[in-house]
């Protein structure tokens, strides 16, 4: 099978399509609104000394694994551990996780296409008033903005390996980069723009504490798309000459890069709209960020440029959120159509025609569960409260499958595959990686404190999630 199995074309089609998975909504404006709020160049620090340290290691196994077995997630757990193998249900996990986390991505992005779409129509506006964002996703308007992502979701996935997810991606992320830096150039020229500079980068330690370390870890982890399946999955495409161990840091850098800069462009944007801006009060959340108050932002620019030019840099954000989001929707739908090629032997047609149904199912369910049918809004109750249908499949996989996943990864790797196939592995394509600092580094971290911290996330998620007990005072 895995002679039959395409390839991605280069090393540098490969860094792009894992660096468009990994550079997502989060980094646009979830990372840049959380660093400033918890500690600015404290926070970016410390999230720099986790990507290196925590997340590089756990996404080096994650390739090796994927690229040693040249199979999906749950077919690399039973060709690495054996057929019989309870190790099998870490690789259903890997598989299930990105299918649910994938409808809550592909809800989020339907609301960014549909705001990319209504500035072309003119309508920032509308998009600027404070109730348009409850009554936007309460409509049925969804559904057709729904039907063009899925679309473009498949027509991409459909290509395969080469002519799909590397050729969108070789497309689509050298566009973002470009977006991004003009619009931070843009940005940084506006009045007070410098404050928020300021608030962003200089460090304010004693914001530090262990729930903004747990915030900063999850980020990261979320951020450079791991324990989904996603880096298994897509190293599975490349061939032993190629260098994991090159290429991960290639894609924590593009990435972390990615959030830094994307925070020289929200921080002066916020300040320069509202110079008494109290950084600690901004909202956590990206949503109502991206598409309540951004929106407002967005639109005051036009004492400066005019409705028209307002709505051209409104649109090249969006267009830039979205660029990001169909990037990381590609990679992540792309785990279980891998799964149904691999284990069923079916077409992607009939495989990604099968996925679209059972996601597209679940993905309208998501949808409705903001008012439009009550049973589905307010489906369960626990932890804080009422929970919706979105909240149960962003609790359960988002906040607390995921460092599950990442802590398999840490003990199959290390405790069932074994470290010394873990460097031969990784040292295929990197001659000097066997017997180097880096090695030692990474079986020691995976096989000792990596997998203690992820399981210690584990529990207080669980706790604090689902029981409202707060294991370290937080
Ligand atoms: N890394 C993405 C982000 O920052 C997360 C993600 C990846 C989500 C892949 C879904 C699929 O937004």
């Amino acid at each position: 099978m895995s002679e039959n199995r395409e390839h991605f074309s280069s090393k540098l089609g490969f860094i792009l399509a894992a660096a468009g998975s990994a550079v997502g909504i989060g980094n646009l404006v979830g990372f840049p609104v959380s660093a400033t709020k918890n500690g600015g160049g404290a926070f970016l620090l410390v999230y720099a000394l986790f990507v290196a340290f925590i997340c590089l290691p756990v996404m080096m196994a994650e390739m090796a694994m994927g690229r040693n077995a040249q199979k999906d997630p749950l077919g690399a757990y039973k060709a690495l551990a054996g057929e019989k193998s309870n190790w099998k249900i870490a690789g259903f996990l890997a598989v299930l996780t990105p299918f649910m986390i994938a409808v809550f991505y592909m809800v989020i992005t339907v609301w960014i296409f549909g705001y990319l779409s209504q500035t072309l129509f003119g309508n920032l506006d509308l998009l600027a008033t404070p109730s348009h964002f409850d009554n936007f996703i309460n409509s049925y308007t969804v559904f057709g903005y729904m039907a063009v992502v899925v679309l473009i979701v498949n027509l991409i996935l459909l290509g395969g390996v080469k002519q799909g997810i590397e050729k969108a991606a070789k497309f689509l992320m050298p566009a973002l980069f470009v977006m991004l830096l003009v619009l931070v150039g843009y940005v940084l020229t506006l009045d007070n723009a410098m404050a928020g500079v300021k608030y962003y980068v200089i460090p304010d330690f004693s914001k530090m504490n262990a729930s903004v370390l747990n915030g900063a870890l999850s980020q990261a982890f979320f951020s450079l798309s791991l324990g989904m399946g996603i880096l298994m999955t897509y190293a599975s495409y490349i061939s032993k000459k190629d260098d994991i161990v090159g290429s991960a840091k290639m894609v924590a850098i593009t990435d972390s890069l990615v959030a830094f800069v994307a925070g020289l462009m929200v921080l002066p944007a916020i300040f320069s709209f509202d110079p008494s801006t109290d950084p600690t009060k901004l909202s956590d959340s990206s949503v109502s960020m991206i598409f309540v108050y951004l929106p407002k932002i967005l639109l005051a620019l036009q004492n400066d440029i005019g409705y028209f030019g307002a709505s051209a840099v409104a649109f090249s954000f969006f267009l830039l959120v979205f660029f990001a989001a169909i990037t990381s929707l590609v990679s992540i739908v792309e785990v279980p159509t891998a799964t149904l090629c691999d284990r069923k032997n079916i077409s992607r047609k009939k495989a990604l025609g099968i996925l679209t149904l059972a996601t597209g199912l679940l993905t309208v369910l998501c949808t409705m569960s903001f008012g439009m049918v009550d049973w589905l809004t307010s489906m369960t109750s626990y932890g804080s409260g009422s929970k919706s249908f979105f909240d149960i499949v962003y609790d359960v996989f988002y906040d607390t499958i995921l460092p599950l996943n990442g802590l398999m990864v840490c003990l199959f790797v290390m405790y069932r595959w074994k470290k010394a196939r873990l460097t031969a592995e990784l040292s295929q394509g990197a001659p000097n990686y066997a017997g180097s600092l880096i090695e030692r580094y990474v079986n020691f971290s995976l096989s000792t404190f990596i997998p203690i911290i992820l399981l210690v996330i584990f529990i207080n998620t669980v706790a604090t999630k689902f029981f409202n007990v707060s294991l370290f005072g937080f």
